[in-house]
């Protein structure tokens, strides 16, 4: 089984513990293969709204050198998993907004990709009231798979 993990904490900290935890869990259960994202590193560039995404191919992304090999390692994963701490006024980290933003364009009509339709998803949070975080990360990935069942999981760690 292959899982793409993408880390949204710009730290090595709560969060990550928190994913290493359930990576080292799911990997006595399942062979499992995981290639890792360390956001802001592997998104380091702010989306400029350009657009050019919407239409095809999203390579007209001025940042495609970053979204081509996320997006490859997404299609070719069973599993996602996107982990962030719950950041204060509303939501996830800004890195993990980031990261979606890039991403956006696969929750349009226009571009369906059936690959994406049948993984398994992972969100882990951790903070208080971190279900602030989880709604608009839910929210992506069923805009993303809206013609199949979703496999939805969330982990609410606090404080760990
Ligand atoms: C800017 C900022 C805002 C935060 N807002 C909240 C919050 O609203 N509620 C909460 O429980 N924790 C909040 N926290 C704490 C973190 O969510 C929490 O400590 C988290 O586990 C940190 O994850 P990390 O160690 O992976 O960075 C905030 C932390 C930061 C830096």
């Amino acid at each position: 089984m292959k899982v793409a993990v993408f880390h949204g904490s710009p730290r090595k900290g709560n969060t990550y513990k928190a994913t290493k935890i359930f990576l080292d869990e799911l990997t006595k259960y399942k062979d499992v293969q995981y290639t890792e994202f360390f956001l802001p590193e592997a998104m380091p560039e702010f989306c400029t709204g350009c657009q050019l995404c919407l239409g095809n191919p999203y390579e007209k992304c001025p940042h495609s050198k970053y979204v081509t090999p996320i997006l490859n390692t997404i299609i070719n994963s069973d599993a996602l998993i996107f982990t962030t701490p719950h950041f204060g006024a509303c939501s996830m980290s800004s890195c993990m907004k980031n990261l979606l933003d890039h991403l956006d364009f696969l929750t349009m009509n226009i571009a369906p990709r059936a690959e994406l339709f049948k993984k398994k998803v992972f969100i882990i949070t951790t903070g208080a009231g971190s279900i602030a975080a989880i709604k608009p990360i839910k929210k992506y990935i069923l805009s993303c798979q809206t013609r199949v069942p979703i496999y939805f999981y969330d982990f609410h760690v606090s404080h760990v």
